[in-house]
């Protein structure tokens, strides 16, 4: 063997080399590429889907591009958490202009509200829906949840978060049927007259304290007695006034009745 023709070979060797190299790098960009575009894809499908149910059942009150008409508000920029929370607690869509959205069975199944939520992120940058980790309440301080929900919630829907009266005819709903994940996006998202707790302003962990209190609302057993509802000093004021004074009349008329 000659010196050259050693060259020649480890020159070829070279050459294969980064053909190789090459080959490994356009293939590789050419599965990933194909991966990335995938996932996308099947959310943009999804997005069309939510566009169409929007037209069909949204579009004549908030507008055919979701910016608001005289009979709903725009919805651009207020989220996928909204769009969750109002129509898987049935709120929206609304059946007639009222002053509440009344909370009913829901009208569209998980798939739909999960397309809708999808088409109306699109429209403007607004609070995702939670995630399964925003939502774990293991960790969090049920006591914490306590003394949170009297400061902050209790004002507007109880102390047995049983719900309570608003000026205008509005109020503030029973909270007995809320799910971890509404609870999280009523605080989120701020619906109607209820102010918006952001990520900011309470973080998560003390959002997850406050659904651990609402959850141990939801399962505590009453103690006894006669509850009323729960609605406080007021209804059981009211109920020893009228029933109080009821029996002392009735008593006095006996009484009057039996000395004549
Ligand atoms: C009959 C009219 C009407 C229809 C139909 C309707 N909405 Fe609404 N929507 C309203 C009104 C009015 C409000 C504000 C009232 C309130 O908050 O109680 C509202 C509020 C909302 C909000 C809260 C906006 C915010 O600021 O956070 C969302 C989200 C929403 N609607 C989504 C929908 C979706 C999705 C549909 C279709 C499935 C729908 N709405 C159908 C009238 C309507
Ligand atoms: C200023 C009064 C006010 C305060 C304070 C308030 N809310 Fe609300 N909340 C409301 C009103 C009003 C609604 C109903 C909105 C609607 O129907 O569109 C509501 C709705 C809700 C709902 C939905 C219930 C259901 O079953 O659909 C949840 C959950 C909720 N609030 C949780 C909270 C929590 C948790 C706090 C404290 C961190 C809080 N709220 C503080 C007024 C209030």
């Amino acid at each position: 063997m000659t010196s050259t023709s050693v060259r020649r070979h480890r020159a070829t060797g070279l050459v294969v080399l980064c053909a190789a190299l090459v080959m490994t790098g356009v293939g590789y960009a050419a599965v990933s590429g194909t991966a990335e575009a995938a996932a996308p894809e099947a959310s943009q499908q999804q997005v069309e889907q939510g566009r169409q149910l929007f037209l069909e059942g949204c579009a004549t009150c908030h507008g055919l591009g979701a910016q608001g008409s005289s009979d709903g508000p725009s919805l651009i920029g207020v989220g996928a958490a909204s769009v969750d929370f109002q129509v898987t607690t049935g709120r929206m869509p609304l059946a007639q202009p009222s002053n509440q959205a009344p909370r009913k069975v829901p009208t569209y199944t998980p798939e739909m509200v999960a397309a809708l939520a999808a088409y109306v992120a699109t429209l403007g940058p607004g609070p995702s829906i939670p995630s399964d980790s925003d939502l774990a309440t293991n960790d969090a301080n049920l006591a914490e949840g306590g003394t949170l929900f009297r400061t902050n919630c209790a004002q507007c829907h109880n102390f047995a978060g049983r719900g309570g009266a608003l000026s205008d005819g509005k109020y503030a709903p029973n909270m007995m049927k809320a799910t971890p994940r509404e609870i999280y996006e009523a605080m989120l998202t701020g619906p109607q007259s209820m102010p918006n707790f952001t990520d900011a302003t309470m973080p998560a962990e003390k959002k997850q304290a406050i659904i651990k209190y609402i959850a141990y609302l939801q399962s505590a057993s009453d103690p006894g007695g006669l509850a009323l509802g729960s609605y406080g000093p007021v209804t059981e004021g009211m109920f020893i006034w009228t029933a109080g004074i009821g029996i002392l009349l009735a008593a006095s008329v006996w009484i009057g009745a039996k000395v004549r």
